[in-house]
């Protein structure tokens, strides 16, 4: 018996986030508060557990798209494992990832039927990536972009823009799509728990178009319809950009994504402060289904409730905050 994920907004729900580990090689500021305790081994869904929670996702509820996330996905070890388990349920399938490893996995990704990767890179310097990201890494990052575009992957690059840290980079991430058929994704810096967020350090989606746009000739692209994202490209190069206005101009309107965290929790939206623990749940022999389709009616309009970007509801935003950093909610 197939049913539609259907919420109290009409929404349709197509699209399922996994993080499949909270864990990450790097720390970047932005997603890991300091002190980050991690999980415990038995804690985080095994690769069975997973496979049965999206196979329910997909065989019942017409869940069509799934995409991996961390944490860093490729720190457990199974994770070429997994992927296959889910490019065998016949979705779209991608997987987000930070590429510190990536050389080493790019291989069995690809055999076991991965093509849409996501990889992060914040900045083209390698001293700045140590200080948003905590870590060495910037030329392995860098290199297995260049290695995984080369392989056919369509690749995705995520930067997320913060004001006063990385935005003088962004004409610079605008030239990598004429030097590749690379898709860049700016992303608007957004709050989570521990990761230092005020109003100030975004930089917004028209201070970025209107940057972009003073120096070259952008076309809009069309968007594929409940894409979180605006396309552009400049007139004749080959790859494309886009921004991601989650604070300024949200886009909650036809949001079709659900995510499960690496515990097995379901959650609605980034912002939400419910979770509906399913793991448990299925480890106690239960029906997970009555579970699902409770947590989907319980989402809310907008941004979970939060009213980001009014400016008096700051404080308010800031206390409200779901207590989980976005390292563990999962990109
Ligand atoms: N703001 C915007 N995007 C974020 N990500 C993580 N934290 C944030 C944040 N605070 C996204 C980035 C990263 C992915 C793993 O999650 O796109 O590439
Ligand atoms: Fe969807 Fe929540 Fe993001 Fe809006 S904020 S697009 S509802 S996940």
């Amino acid at each position: 018996m197939k049913k539609d994920l259907v919420d109290t907004h009409n929404r349709t729900h197509r699209s399922l986030r996994i993080s499949i580990v909270d864990k990450c090689d790097l720390r970047c500021t932005y997603c890991m508060p300091e002190d980050q305790h991690f999980l415990k081994r038995e804690e985080l869904m095994t690769r069975e557990e997973i496979a049965t929670i999206a196979r329910l996702f997909v065989e019942r509820y017409g869940i069509t798209k799934i995409r991996l996330t961390g944490g860093e996905p490729l720190v457990r070890p199974d994770a070429v494992d997994i992927v296959r388990d889910m490019s065998r349920l016949g979705v779209s399938l991608g997987l987000t990832t930070n590429a510190m490893t990536l050389d080493k996995h790019l291989d069995g990704l690809i055999a076991a039927g991965l093509k849409n990767i996501n990889i992060s890179l914040d900045t083209f310097d390698a001293e700045r990536f140590k200080k948003i990201s905590r870590r060495d890494g910037f030329d392995k990052v860098h290199a297995s972009i260049l290695l995984a575009l080369q392989r056919g992957l369509r690749v995705k690059v995520n930067m997320v823009v913060m004001r006063g840290v990385n935005d003088d980079e962004i004409l610079r991430f605008v030239e990598f799509t004429r030097d590749h058929d690379v898709h860049v994704r700016f992303i608007e810096f957004m709050p989570f728990a521990g990761n230092h967020w005020g109003r100030e350090r975004v930089y917004t989606y028209a201070e970025m178009l209107g940057h972009i746009n003073s120096v070259h000739t952008v076309e809009k692209l069309n968007d594929d319809p409940h894409s979180t994202a605006k396309a552009y490209r400049v007139s004749g190069w080959p790859g494309t950009f886009a921004v991601i206005s989650t604070v300024t101009e949200p886009f909650c309107g036809d949001c079709d994504r659900l995510r499960l965290t690496a515990e097995g929790k379901m959650r609605n939206c980034l912002f939400t402060r419910e979770e509906t623990d399913l793991l448990s749940a299925l480890r106690r022999g239960e029906d997970i289904a009555p579970l699902i389709e409770a947590n989907v009616l319980a989402k809310h309009a907008m941004l979970g409730g939060l009213p980001l970007f009014k400016p008096e509801k700051q404080e308010e935003v800031l206390h409200d905050l779901s207590e989980r950093p976005m390292v563990s909610i999962g990109g």
